[in-house]
Order: structure tokens, then sequence, then C-alpha cells
């Protein structure tokens, strides 16, 4: 089954890697970076902004965050702010016309779409050794990289997500001197990003890319976080009976509370049909649960890194696992990942946190530390003000 979803892919990638435009039309992919580009309108503003203050003037960031259309957008408003960039994707989700796209703009794109961690690696490798003076991470690969290698005129930067955080926390006192804030811990991320976009999108990638119905189906979702709230809500307002697995009681009671079934893990797996993970952590769902899945369920993860579901043994077994186990709303045919408004907001909060940590308005204290609050309401007022 996940070769007949892979081979379905390749046809529909090869021949349908267009939007709808307001006309009707379809439009190429150039036309869908621009559509993206022109609907980031507080990147837009912000970019207008720091073209004349230039924050960034002399400096290099690097970065390691996905390579897709509301990427693009942000690195080409920090482009504007003065940086030279350096960027290469995370593992499995680089789209190649971002990477041109951004190559013809004068970013030095290092690499492309790779599913090989070892590729990955060496990509990653390569945007720390040229040295910049900010980093811009997703999930600790540049900043755990630097603590490897480190170098002297390293300011800061930030981190995206919240399997980076986990990852950098551990390590402050090793990152001791570097101002590095973490986009995720705002308020604003956390409901704007992973409660509403990652619910929204894993609805939309789940029927995207398997063209099932979910009326009636018997959906589990393993973490009841800020995304797994999301992914449970959307999956029930599109007609699914949703079970919620979590390890923290507090939150399991809060997912009751919410109205969601709460079994046992062995239930929860036994009685799905969709089986969704979005925690954070490894192995969630093993080889050893095989037995437990009925025939045709399918498993997807949502989660940062693709370590929540053993997709290869699983898939061995006879499972059905999306995209292998990588976060399956960036992946299938026609991508889209999160809603542009979101990542408009959330990458309005990278902007300016790159710039605070540019301009020395944060420093060193600030080591692996929320995006500060006058940052969050600059962009909550912002984006009420411009709706
Ligand atoms: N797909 C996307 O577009 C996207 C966007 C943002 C964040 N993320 C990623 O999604 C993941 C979750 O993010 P979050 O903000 O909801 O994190 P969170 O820390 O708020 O929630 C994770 C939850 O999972 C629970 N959990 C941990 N191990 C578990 C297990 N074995 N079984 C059941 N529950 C378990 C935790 O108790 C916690 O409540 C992270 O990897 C994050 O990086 C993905």
């Amino acid at each position: 089954m996940e070769n007949a979803l892979a081979r379905a892919h390749a046809g529909v990638r090869a021949t349908c890697s267009v939007v709808v435009t307001r006309r009707g039309e379809y439009a190429p992919w150039m036309d869908r970076i621009e559509w993206v580009g022109e609907r980031c309108r507080l990147l837009r503003a912000i970019g207008d902004e720091l073209e004349r203050t230039q924050p960034f003037a002399g400096l290099t960031i690097g970065t390691g965050i996905h390579l897709e259309p509301k990427t693009v957008a942000l690195i080409l408003t920090l482009r504007r702010g003065g940086a030279a960039l350096v960027s290469t994707g995370n593992l499995n989700t680089t789209q190649q016309e971002a990477c041109d796209y951004l190559a013809d703009r004068g970013v030095h794109v290092v690499g492309g779409p790779t599913s090989d961690p070892s590729e990955h690696d060496r990509h990653l490798w390569e945007v720390v050794r040229t040295q910049p003076d900010l980093l811009l991470d997703n999930g600790g690969d540049l900043f755990v990289r630097y603590l490897e290698e480190p170098w002297d005129r390293l300011r800061g930067g930030t981190e995206e997500t919240t399997s980076g955080r986990m990852r950098l926390e551990p390590l402050r006192d090793r990152l001791r001197g570097l101002a590095i804030l973490v986009i995720n811990d705002s308020p604003i991320k956390q409901f704007v990003e992973n409660e509403h976009a990652v619910g929204q999108s894993a609805l939309e990638s789940f029927m995207r890319i398997t063209n099932l119905s979910t009326n009636g189906k018997r959906v589990t979702v393993f973490g009841y976080g800020a995304c797994g709230k999301g992914v449970a809500a959307n999956f029930r307002n599109a007609h699914a009976i949703v079970s919620v697995v979590e390890v923290d009681p507090v939150k399991r009671l809060q997912a009751l509370f919410d109205g969601f079934l709460v079994p046992e893990r062995e239930e929860a797996l036994r009685t799905a049909d969709v089986v969704i993970t979005v925690t954070g952590a490894r192995g969630v769902v093993t080889a050893a649960d095989a037995p437990l899945l009925k025939p045709g369920a399918v498993l997807a993860n949502a989660g940062h890194f693709p370590w929540e579901i053993e997709a290869g043994p699983l898939t061995a077994a006879g499972a059905t696992v999306l995209e292998s186990g990588h976060m399956f709303n960036l992946a299938g045919p026609r991508p889209l990942g999160n809603s542009i408004e979101s990542m408009d907001i959330g990458f309005a909060l990278q902007s300016r946190c790159l710039e605070a940590v540019a301009t020395g308005a944060v420093g060193a204290e600030s080591c692996v530390v929320p995006v500060p609050r006058a940052i969050d309401e600059q962009v909550a007022a912002q984006f009420v003000q411009t709706t």
C-alpha cells in the first residue's frame, strides 16, 4: 500500500504542482510561491521596514528549516533586512522549486530534497561551517552542531519548534553566551500554529494523501499537547470518532473533559482505523504494536522527527505508514503544510526575534527562552489591526 501511494504521488507530483488562481486558472509553482509571498502580509510590512532599518547589514544568517513557499517568504524578508543567507531544509520536506526560487534571488542554498539522514547531516554541517552570525534553527540541528565545532562570532538566533526546545534546554549551560529565542514557546505560536493550523493541515493532508473519508472512522491521536488538541478537534469536526492517548494524566483528563474518548493505549490501537502521533517523543508506536493493529489501519506522524512511528518494521509487518513516518502534513502530493496566515504570524515572530538578537535588544541572558512579551504583543496587534 505504501508503495502504491508512493507511485500514485510520483505521478500526481509530475502533473499537478499547481494552485488555483483567483481567476480559477491553474498556476504553476512560481505563481504559488508568489501567491504565498503576497498573502504573507505581516512579512511584507516587516520587510518594508527592515529594508529601511537594515538590522542584518553585514551579518550572515544560517537557516535549517523546511524549504517551501512560506519559508521562502521568511528568508527573503530577512534578506531585505541586509542579511546574507545560507539555507538548507529539513529531512524529507524540502521542495526543489523553493530552493531554485531562493537561489535565483541570491540565497546560498545548500543541498535539495533528501530523505537520507547522512546526506541531510552533510548539508547541516555545510551551513554550520560557514560560521554564520545568527542561526535560525528548527529541531536544534544547527545549534547542536555548533556545540561540536563552536566559533566566535555567533550571537545566537532562534529555535522554531517544540522538539528543538526539548533538545536545547538540557544544553543551556553549554550554550551560555548566546541569545536563543524559542518561537514555539510564544503563546501565539502555540494557539495559531500548533493548535489551529497543524490540526487543519493534518486533516487536509490525511484526505489529500489517502483520498479516504473521515466519517465514522475511529481515529486515535497520541499526544494532547497544543498540536494534538488541534488534530483531535479537527478530526472530530470531520465526523470521526476520536480517542486520545496521553502519558500525562492531567492532559488525559483535559482530553476527557474536552469530550474525547481516553481508552488505555492497547485498546486505542486495537480499535483505530487511523493512528496519528504528535508528541515529539521517540518510539510512540513500534513494531511490537503490529499485532494490535486492525488490517488496513493507516498510521501517520505529525511530530517533528520521523522517530515517533517505527515505520520500517511496521510497514514490513503489513501496516500502512504515510510518508514513512515523516511529518505527513508537509508531504504527499502537492504538500501545502500549515496555512499561510498561521506561518505569516509565526514568521513575523521569527523576523522580530532575529532582529532583537542582531541589534542586541536581547542578550546572552536570554538563552533558550520564550519570545519576549513585547514582540508577542507587537505581532498580535499588527495582525488584528490589518485584518
Ligand atoms: N506538523 C507540524 O506542522 C508541526 C508544527 C508544530 C509542532 N510540531 C511538532 O509536533 C510535536 C508536538 O508538539 P506540541 O507543541 O503539541 O508538543 P507538547 O509538548 O505541547 O505536547 C506533546 C504531548 O505529547 C505527550 N506525549 C509524550 N510522549 C507520549 C507518548 N508516548 N504517548 C502519548 N502521549 C505522549 C506529552 O505528554 C505532551 O502532552 C513536536 O514534535 C513538534 O515539534 C509539528
